[in-house]
This record gives C-alpha cells, structure tokens and sequence, in this order.
C-alpha cells in the first residue's frame, strides 16, 4: 500500500494549489453540488491519476458524500462539520462490504487556505509525505480517527478544538495537534468532485507513528 501511496503525482508547491484552488472558486456558483459541477476540470486536475480508478485489489475507492452533507459543508460557518459516509470497504481477498464511518469536514474561506498552510507544514511539501491535496476547492475533510490509538474524536464548539475522550489528545480547527499523546497532527483525506458528485476516499493510516503510513483503504 504504502509503494502505491508513493507513485502518486506530485500535486505541485502550495502555491500551485493555492492558485488553482482560486481559479477553482472563481468557477462556482454560490453554494450548492451545482457549484461544483461547474469547478470539475479544477478539480480532477488537482487529484492524482492513482486515486481516480478504484483497485479492486484492495486499492483506493471513491465514495459520494450525499448531496445533503455536502450542502451542510459548504454552508458551514460555525465549525467542523460531521459528515456521514457509507465506505465499501476492499481488499484483495474478500468480497466488498459496507462500512460506516464518518469524517469531519472543515471549509476554509479563500483567505483562510494561507493560514491552514502555515499551520500544518506536515501537510504540505517540502515537509508533507502526503501525496495528495490537503485542502480541495478550500475544503478540507479530516478522518475521525485519532492518529495515537485509533478512538473518535469529537469537535468541541465552546472550545474551539478537536477532542479525543480516550487519552486527551487536543487539535485545534485546521488539525494541528495541540496537546495529549497523539504523533501527529489529524489526518486529511483525498477528496474530488466527479461527474457533479463530491467523493471522498477513506484511508487508514497507522497509529502511533508521526509519519503518515497507509494502512489500508476502503
Ligand atoms: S486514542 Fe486519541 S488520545 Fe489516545
């Protein structure tokens, strides 16, 4: 997994994605899937050619958001959003099976994306292993599992931060870790519009580690 992960394209310097994020937003329309259906050769652009193609053997598959998540996400204002997803989990040996996780979703205003980038330098290159875009059309989606032991965490309105219950681990709202035991910050997932849909892919990425390493991908 982890040797498949590092045959993704080179997304570019965050400048790059900054800039074709903009040009991106320029194209949508105010709210809505509709939007996004405008914005679609921006972003596939922006995904590499590893992730469009589901592998049946056990490699990434793209998943919808229903149009009301994301409706709920692009009008978000008030804070992370959780955002339901229903995974057909794959591997090379069983045969599919549903799973359901949730992520939370977090938008950024265009003046917020230079912040997110100065905040998490782990996510973006020189310093980033991740070979994916972080944020897409100025959004970005978190997965729910906490990078020390796996428990959920929560976002806490009045605190302003992700909170894990299981050790204490704090985040605050672009993933930086900001307390407790975790090795890392929280963990972006690769996400698209295709064909007027937002997917989203879910990967598992080992616990414990302050490196980013696939585990597995459903
Ligand atoms: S599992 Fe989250 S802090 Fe331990």
């Amino acid at each position: 997994m982890t040797a498949h992960a590092q045959a993704y394209r080179d997304p570019g310097t965050p400048e790059e994605q900054s800039r074709r994020q903009f040009l991106a937003n320029a194209t949508l329309a105010i709210g809505g899937v509709i939007g996004l259906v405008v914005a679609v050769p921006c972003a596939v652009s922006l995904i590499p050619e590893s992730l469009l193609k589901p592998n049946a053997a056990g490699g990434p598959v793209w998943t919808p958001l229903s149009a009301a998540e994301m409706k709920a996400l692009e009008s978000s204002t008030a804070g992370p959003v959780k955002i339901n997803i229903n995974f057909t989990y794959q591997d090379g040996y069983l045969p599919p099976a549903g799973d359901t996780q949730f992520v939370w979703g977090v938008k950024l205003r265009p003046e917020q994306v230079a912040n997110f980038q100065k905040t998490r330098p782990d996510l973006f290159r020189p310093a980033s292993k991740v070979n994916y875009p972080a944020i897409t059309l100025n959004f970005v989606l978190f997965s729910s599992i906490c990078p020390h032991l796996g428990c959920k965490f929560n976002w806490d309105a009045g605190a302003k931060r992700f909170i894990c219950p299981c050790h204490g681990s704090e985040f605050n709202g672009e993933g930086a870790k900001l307390a407790g035991p975790a090795p890392r910050g929280l963990d972006p997932l690769p996400f698209r519009e295709q064909d007027g849909k937002a997917e989203v892919t879910w990967i598992q990425y080992k616990s414990q580690t302050p490196d980013r390493i696939i585990v597995a991908y459903s």
